[in-house]
């Protein structure tokens, strides 16, 4: 495994070496630290010099990588060998936005016409060509789906949220408690109401339950032919949609090589495209494209999402540090958190190796975030003084679209990073006070700075994510695109519904507490 090459020992050593090197000396020696520990892809900035990271560690990471067989693991994920290796097939992700290796023309060519039928469609809408019952312009589009079949998309409409065509309303529906469907439904008509349903599977409860909410309370007034002119389906599996009464003209296909928290790209980024229109959707491909590119054709010294990876790599395994903590600094990227936290905890959220081995280092940190200024509000006082350690990522957008209070909005971020750097200083201390007023910094923390929140940037951004993951990943053995954890849950949730549903029904084989649960709720039921 990794951790037994010299590599991993070396950066032991120098983790042991300069533990007790405070940042500010870092900066106080180097004059130039952020000309040297800063990184630029397109329109992303990264800033890492607030990191406990020279250039020896930094080589030294970088030998790490290149030991894990990262360049050859690259080349695999874009050539379409099978990196999900526990499943059996390669991740295709990146093949929804651009071509990069020619021998993935085939699959390019199936994915492409599907786009085009997207594009077809949202060209219709945009028209009224594409209309609901009586012609009636659709006014509410609603997307049914969960985890990858909502998060992205969601992320999208909310952070391009100027460019949202705005004589429609454009609703995200997934929990399974029909209190929010409930309430949506009884403002809407269904005349004018467009239904997505996405679910990679088809078989997610919670998005076929809602479903047919919809499919019922729409039927009450439209004929079937109606109903079936504005539900569309999207899936890889047709049967499954032809089934629910999805008409084929309304079924996309989203490749199973694909990985569901993967699919924004995919058609499954439909809601979004219908939002924001062809244009602007096309530019967020672009967008992924070209970090596609530059992660593919970069050395790793300049390469975005590996120094990405490797700085939080090195706080995670060699500064023993078990949180990332997101933090936007933008109110349209408020789902930015939800989305990084299924990204990174359920692709690395993983200890068994591509030899087998249990994972005997740590692999992906606790995820969580909030938007910035609210978050400063809320539980950023632990970061500065509590006694876990995080390791923060700040994301800022030099030009966005609030002039108001812009400045306020930028000097809050940057000020919350130089907090967790500089802590308060002793001089400021007032005698008697000290010790509960001070802050001692040292706290490591990144910086993510968008020249613009335009639809090209956000998409070198989500895709910057993405190839974050998929490198420590490889540096760790583990897969990113698999969720056996997951499916384990939805297993055991089966049978559970059964023994609800069912008053009757034998509890004996199950464990002491579950079983005292079940007790409890049936006796309050009574
Ligand atoms: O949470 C598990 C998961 O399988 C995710 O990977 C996926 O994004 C989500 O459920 C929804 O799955 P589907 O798109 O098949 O409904």
């Amino acid at each position: 495994m990794i951790d037994s090459g010299p590599e991993w020992q070396r950066l032991s050593e120098l983790a042991r070496r300069s533990g007790k090197t405070a940042l500010h000396e870092l900066f106080d020696g180097q004059p130039a630290r952020f000309s040297e520990f800063s990184l630029r892809s397109g329109n992303v900035l990264f800033d890492y010099s607030k990191n406990l990271i020279t250039a020896d560690i930094r080589t030294a990471l970088l030998d790490l990588a290149r030991a894990a067989g990262l360049e050859q693991a690259r080349e695999a994920l874009f050539s379409g060998a099978n990196v999900n290796f526990t499943e059996a097939r390669p991740a295709l992700h990146h093949v929804c936005r651009g071509l990069l290796k020619t021998e993935l023309e085939p699959v390019a060519t199936a994915f492409d016409s599907e786009q085009a039928r997207c594009e077809k469609l949202v060209k219709d809408f945009h028209a009224n060509r594409f209309t609901g019952a009586s012609g009636r312009p659709f006014r509410d589009i609603i997307n049914v789906g969960i985890g990858g079949s909502e998060l992205g998309p969601h992320l999208v409409v909310d952070a391009l949220s100027p460019l949202v065509d705005k004589s429609r309303q454009f609703h995200f529906v997934s929990d399974i408690d029909h209190t929010h469907l409930t309430q949506l439904l009884a403002q809407l008509n269904p005349e004018s109401t467009l239904v997505i349903i996405a679910s990679k599977s088809f078989r997610t409860r919670e998005t076929l339950s809602n479903a047919r909410q919809i499919r019922d309370w729409m039927s009450a007034s439209l004929s079937g032919e109606e109903l079936s002119g504005q539900l569309i389906g999207i899936s890889a599996d047709p049967r499954a949609m032809t089934n629910f009464g999805i008409s084929e003209s309304l079924q996309f296909r989203i490749d199973p090589a694909v990985g569901g928290r993967f699919s924004l790209w995919s058609p499954v980024g439909l809601i979004a495209r219908l939002a924001i229109g062809n244009d602007a959707f096309g530019e967020l491909l672009k967008g992924a494209h070209d970090q596609d590119r530059h992660f593919l054709e970069s050395d790793l010294e300049t390469n975005l999402p590996v120094i990405m990876a490797l700085v939080t790599l090195w706080n995670v395994n060699f500064r023993d540090i078990n949180s990332l903590v997101t933090l936007p600094y933008h109110q349209r990227l408020g789902k930015l958190p939800d989305y990084l936290q299924q990204l990174e905890m359920e692709s690395n959220g993983k200890s068994y190796t591509r030899t087998g081995e249990k994972a005997a280092y740590t692999t992906c940190p606790s995820v969580f975030g909030h938007i910035g200024l609210n978050a400063q509000h809320a539980f950023l006082q632990q970061l500065h003084q509590g006694t876990g350690e995080a390791y923060v990522e700040f994301l800022a957008v030099a030009k966005g679209n609030r002039p108001l209070e812009e400045d306020f909005l930028l000097a809050s971020c940057l000020a919350q990073s130089r907090a967790l750097l500089l802590g308060t200083h002793p001089k400021d201390a007032v005698e008697g006070d000290y010790d509960f007023k001070h802050c001692e910094g040292n706290r490591p923390s990144s910086t993510l700075l968008l020249d613009d929140l335009s639809p090209f940037t956000l998409g070198q951004l989500i895709a910057l994510y993405e190839h974050r993951v998929f490198v420590m990943s490889v540096i760790w053995g583990i897969n990113a695109f698999d969720q056996w954890g997951v499916e384990l849950g939805k297993k055991l949730n089966q049978q559970l519904t059964g023994i609800l549903e069912d008053e009757q029904a034998s509890i004996a084989e199950l464990d002491d507490s579950t079983r005292g649960l079940i007790l409890a709720i049936r006796s309050a039921r009574q």
